[in-house]
C-alpha cells in the first residue's frame, strides 16, 4: 500500500471530517508544518499565509471548511500556484436562519427572557415587563446582498418586513425577485430597525461599522452580525450598547473570537451573543465537510477543484 498523502490540518477537525478522511489521507497537526505535506485542510480559520506555504513546498491544495476565506492569503497561494477551495452555497440557508434567529432573539429579548424565566426573580407575570421591539412590519437593512443576504431577505418577506440592502453594486434582478430596495449605507443605517451584516471580510469591509455608523442608527435599532467579527469595531459597539445609543446587538461573530472572558461587552444585557453558529447544523456541516473533502482530494490529485475560491 502506498503511503497516504499527508495533509496539514488544525486538528481536531470533528467526527464527520475525521470519518470521511479516515484511510484516505493522514492528517498532520498544524505545528508540524514542513516539507512532505501535500495539502492543507483549514477547519477553524487558522491563518494560511506566504510564510506558512513556503514551509510546505509540496503543497498542492488548500481546502477550507467554510465559505469565508479571510484567514487565507489568496494572493500568496496564487503566487505559489496553490489552488484554494471553499464551500459556498450549501450554508446559505442555515446561516440566514441563524441571522434571522438573532433578529428575533434580540428584538424580542429571548435570551434575556430565558435567563429571567429560569431565575429567582420571576415570581409574578407582569404585562409591562421585558417589552421588546416588533419584528413583523419592521424595516430590515441587509449589508451585503450575497447568497446569504438574499436568503435573509427571503425570510423577511414572511414577517411583512420592508427590506433595504446595501451592496458594492446594486442588484436589480434581486430587487425584482425579492422586493428589496437599494440604499446607500448611511441611509440604510438611519432607516433600519434591524441592520444585518452578511458581507465577507475584505480590506473594504474591515471596520465597516464603527462609531460614526452606529451613531446613524436609531436608538431603537438592533445590529446583527452574522458575517465576521472584524466587520464591526467592537469597542464602538460596546460603548453604544452600554450607553443605550442603540437598542441591542446580536453577534454570532467577534474579533477576537472567542472574546476574552472578561470583555465588558459580555456583561451587557442588551447583547445577544452566539459562538459562531451561522452554519452549525448537522446537515449543513456535513455538506460542508463533503465539499471540503472533494476539493482536497481533487487538489491532491492535481485536478481542478469542484468549488475553487473565485
Ligand atoms: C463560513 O463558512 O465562513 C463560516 O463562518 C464557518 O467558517
Amino acid at each position: 500500500m502506498p503511503p497516504l498523502p499527508r495533509v496539514l490540518a488544525d486538528l481536531p477537525v470533528g467526527p464527520v471530517l475525521t470519518g470521511l478522511l479516515d484511510g484516505v489521507v493522514e492528517l498532520v497537526p498544524w505545528d508540524a508544518a514542513g516539507p512532505g505535506l501535500a495539502g492543507v485542510l483549514t477547519y477553524g480559520h487558522p491563518t494560511v499565509d506566504g510564510p506558512l506555504l513556503d514551509r510546505l513546498p509540496g503543497c498542492r491544495v488548500v481546502s477550507n471548511v467554510g465559505v469565508g476565506v479571510d484567514h487565507i492569503d489568496l494572493a500568496a497561494a496564487a503566487a505559489r500556484g496553490v489552488p484554494v477551495g471553499n464551500t459556498p452555497g450549501v450554508l446559505d440557508g442555515a446561516t440566514a436562519d441563524l441571522a434571522f434567529a438573532l433578529v428575533l432573539a434580540a428584538g424580542r429579548r429571548l435570551v434575556e427572557g430565558d435567563r429571567y424565566a429560569r431565575g429567582p426573580g420571576f415570581l409574578r407575570y407582569d404585562p409591562s415587563h421585558m417589552l421588546g421591539r416588533e419584528v413583523h412590519g419592521a424595516t430590515l437593512g441587509i449589508v451585503g446582498l450575497g447568497r446569504i443576504g438574499e436568503q435573509v431577505a427571503r425570510r423577511a418577506r414572511g414577517f411583512d418586513i420592508a427590506v433595504l440592502y446595501h451592496n458594492r453594486r446594486p442588484k436589480p434582478a434581486a430587487e425584482a425577485a425579492l422586493g428589496v430596495r437599494y440604499a446607500a449605507l448611511p441611509d440604510l443605517l438611519a432607516a433600519a430597525d434591524y441592520v444585518v451584516l452578511t458581507v465577507p471580510l475584505t480590506a473594504e469591509t474591515r471596520g465597516l461599522i464603527g462609531r460614526a455608523e452606529l451613531a446613524r442608527m436609531k436608538p431603537t435599532a438592533v445590529l446583527v452580525n452574522a458575517a465576521r467579527g472584524a466587520v464591526v469595531d467592537l469597542d464602538a459597539v460596546t460603548e453604544a450598547l452600554a450607553a443605550r445609543r442603540i437598542y441591542g446587538a446580536a453577534l454570532d461573530v467577534t474579533d477576537p473570537e472567542p472574546l476574552p472572558r472578561d470583555h465588558p461587552i459580555l456583561k451587557l444585557d442588551n447583547l445577544t451573543i452566539t459562538p459562531h453558529l451561522g452554519s452549525a447544523t448537522e446537515q449543513t456541516r456535513r455538506r460542508m465537510a463533503e465539499m471540503a473533502v472533494a476539493n482536497l482530494l481533487a487538489g491532491l490529485r492535481g485536478g481542478s477543484l469542484p468549488t475553487p475560491v473565485t
